[in-house]
């Protein structure tokens, strides 16, 4: 696709073209799903079944997009979902990411797996508009020293939230990524847990092998009481799907219930996001808000996201498409995209902002 990527007119486009330009080893740890992807295409075709029996004659001529997220403003109900080493896609990596996100009034969730530091990250955002917010995901590797020290450091720099990464005990088996032998490409590194003469990403082969220090088989519940007990913070927890581990991590202290299988990453033949969603959005009862992640590509899969009770949702690969094909330029133009199509889909849905949008829109 030779176009500029001004005329791109779906995430879709945004794919194809990343696709193009990216090399094979950052390419398919990018797109990767978890064995036979099952999990990962039915993410989305999931939210595509969903029907939308829309309202008329309502005086949808004013009209918003902006939403509450977590109890701060955003232009719209998206977040960016945290994904790790993004100067694996582009030179500039994190700080695009952060500055089209602070641009477009969106939250941006930073991976710990990041190649730029929160600090550096912070510094990007905050320089386009100082009320710019962040928040850092974690996982709790074997080294509980290095996660509390980035537990600090997140809230030294100002992040308002941390996102505890639960999905993770060990590495789901990505098959392309052990066909190319990944490993983390020379030149970078992951940034806030390398440490000198300890592990780093670049040895090994395949992400069970290069990545397998930054996690823990052994978590419990236990450690996510340890991390909220570490942290002035409000800590988010990602990756669930059950309702009584939704109930659960609100009753330990949960601040909000990110319902996500890692974008179909971790254990294939999980159901699709859009499924778990009722169920953890009952569980919750509404007492700490629910965001969801996983194969979001349209507005109109964000209007059936609040249709089903989630106040946000994330948004993984299209950001990294979008950075591929044009830095930061490509991820405000992602984003934009998804601001229009859920500003149309609301129109056409007879509602006027986030707020109308009701379950009765997903059902007869
Ligand atoms: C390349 C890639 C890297 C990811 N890295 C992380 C990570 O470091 N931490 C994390 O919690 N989730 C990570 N995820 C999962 C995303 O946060 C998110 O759950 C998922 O991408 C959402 O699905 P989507 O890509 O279909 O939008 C990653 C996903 C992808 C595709």
């Amino acid at each position: 696709m030779s176009a500029p990527i001004s005329d791109f007119v779906s995430l879709d486009d945004f794919e194809r073209h990343a696709f193009e330009v990216l090399r094979v080893l950052p390419r398919d740890y990018f797109r990767s799903g978890a064995w036979a992807e099952t999990t990962m295409h039915e993410n989305r075709a999931a939210w595509e079944r969903l029907r939308i029996w829309y309202r008329v004659m309502r005086d949808v001529s004013a009209r918003s997009t902006s939403a509450t997220i977590l109890g701060g403003e955003a232009s719209m109900p998206v977040c960016i979902a945290p994904t790790a080493l993004h100067r694996m896609a582009h030179p500039d990596g994190e700080l695009a990411t952060a500055r089209a996100a602070a641009r477009a009034d969106v939250p941006m969730i930073l991976s710990s797996l990041s190649t730029t530091t929160i600090e550096d990250v912070r510094a990007a955002a905050t320089e386009i508009d100082p009320a710019a917010r962040t928040w850092m995901q974690m996982y709790i590797g074997r080294d509980r020293g290095i996660v509390r020290e980035l537990a600090q450091r997140a809230h030294a720099a100002g992040c308002d939230a941390l996102v505890l990464t639960v999905d993770t005990p060990v590495w789901g088996i990505r098959e392309r990524d052990i066909r190319n032998h990944f490993r983390v490409p020379d030149g970078l590194s992951i940034v806030h847990l390398e440490r000198p003469g300890g592990p780093t990403g670049h040895t090994g082969s395949g992400i069970q092998e290069a990545l397998a220090w930054t996690i823990d088989a052994s978590l419990t519940w236990k450690d996510f009481e340890w991390l909220r007990d570490s942290t002035p913070l409000p800590v988010i927890l990602k990756g669930i799907c059950r309702a009584e581990d939704a109930a659960r991590g609100v009753e330990l202290g949960a601040k909000a219930i990110l319902v996500s299988n890692h974008g179909g990453r971790q254990l294939d033949g999980a159901p699709a996001t859009v499924e778990a969603l009722p169920h953890c959005v009952d569980a919750v009862a509404g007492r700490v808000p629910v965001l969801v992640d996983g194969g979001v590509r349209r507005g109109t899969d964000i209007l059936r996201a609040l249709a089903l009770g989630a106040q946000a949702v994330c948004i993984g690969r299209p950001i990294l498409w979008g950075l591929a094909s044009g830095g930061e330029e490509g991820v405000s133009r992602v984003l934009a995209i998804l601001a229009q199509e859920l500003d149309v889909t609301l129109a056409l849905s007879g509602c006027t902002g986030v707020n109308d949008v009701t379950d009765d829109l997903l059902r007869p």
